[in-house]
């Protein structure tokens, strides 16, 4: 079924590796979020100036569009170590101790997913974030004691593609918190460009802006369908990926023009004919078209939002103009808009 997917921005397996090769490890190979960029680039030099560790960095924002490309980065400008792990697999604290006990001055702790870190865990990550120091508890009973392990000062950095799931207090304590959004079309075409020399692929440059408008704004999509469209260009056609090809294979895809795919479709035709275009809860919406409601909110969303098909408002989901377009039925009259 992952051809179904093939846009869906979350990593398949197919991407641990690919993403691995074609991930950039420096800022200079870093394309695009400038204005983020800078920013991060001046805060590593003060603290680098200044000898202290990064103060901890939030990165948020949908998946595939450079968290852990980024996390990987700073910790290489910093000239540091950068141990990584993810919320759900620290269950306990001594899993959280293990790994800060194991980090040197200025390291980087990087945890993926930061929004599922469990309660318990998530306090002593508190003031191992604020003091540099945990205080585990060791024995039972009577002769229970707590212990307090002082650690290096290090750098948390947490990824999250739900910024509203984070604890407010977790929030606060991060120094930086960054937003990564969506690429533009020219710095899709740069990406994937760069991506087809690692590949060694030949690619004429309306091929990659015909690759690049259909990514949904995603790195990682770019690459997924620059790879798909490489194997097609291979077995069809002399290698080179030119316009006529990468349409063809974007077409067997079932990537639309607007850069949607069976799901996007499934999503909006449900929401306008099942739903008479909202407004309707995303458990409704989910049990509709037989996706994960979460999925739904992390993967599919975030680029249907910004590109106009749909909003969220607080009484569920409503089918925006260009989704009554886009499926080529007329808007009733009566319907609801966010404006309203
Ligand atoms: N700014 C960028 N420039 C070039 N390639 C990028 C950029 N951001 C992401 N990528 C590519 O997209 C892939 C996915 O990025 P990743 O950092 O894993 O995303 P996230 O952690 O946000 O899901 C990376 O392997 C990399 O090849
Ligand atoms: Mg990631």
């Amino acid at each position: 079924m992952t051809d179904t997917h093939i846009t869906a921005p979350a990593p398949q397996e197919e991407d641990l590796v690919a993403d691995q090769t074609l991930r950039p490890t420096s800022f200079s190979e870093f394309v695009g979020q400038s204005d983020m960029v800078e920013n991060l680039k001046l805060y590593i030099e003060a603290s680098r100036n200044r000898g202290d560790a990064l103060d901890h960095v939030l990165l948020f924002g949908p998946p595939g569009l450079g968290k852990t490309t980024l996390a990987h980065i700073i910790s290489k400008e910093m000239d540091v170590n950068l141990k990584q792990t993810s919320g759900p697999v620290l269950e306990r604290a001594a899993d959280l101790a293990g790994l800060l006990t194991n980090l040197r001055g200025r390291d980087v702790l990087f945890i993926d997913e930061v929004h599922r870190i469990n309660n318990v865990v998530e306090e002593y990550l508190y003031s191992a974030m604020e003091d540099y120091g945990i205080d585990i508890l060791i024995d039972k009973g009577p002769s229970a004691r707590s212990v307090r392990l002082n650690l290096e000062p290090f750098t948390l950095i947490g990824a999250t593609t739900r910024l509203g799931s984070l604890t407010s207090p977790m929030r606060d304590r991060f120094g930086v918190v960054l937003r990564v959004d969506f690429y533009e079309e020219p710095d899709l075409v740069q990406i994937i460009m760069r991506s087809a020399k690692i590949l060694s692929v030949q690619i004429e440059e309306d091929g990659a802006a015909e690759l690049a408008c259909r990514s949904r704004g995603t790195p990682r999509v770019a690459n997924r369908i620059l790879r798909r469209t490489r194997d097609y260009a291979e077995v069809k056609a002399d290698g080179v990926i030119t316009k006529k090809v990468a349409m063809n294979s974007l077409e067997r895809l079932g990537i639309d023009s607007e850069g949607l795919d069976d799901m996007d479709r499934s999503i909006l035709s449900s929401l306008v004919e099942k739903f008479g275009g909202g407004p309707v809860g995303i458990n409704s919406l989910s049990v509709a078209i037989g996706e994960d409601p979460q999925t739904i909110e992390d993967v599919y969303e975030p680029f249907l939002i910004k590109e106009g098909f749909l909003q969220r408002t607080s009484r569920g989901r409503i089918a925006e103009a260009r989704a009554y377009n886009y499926l080529g039925i007329d808007r009733p009259e009566n319907q609801p808009t966010l404006f309203e």
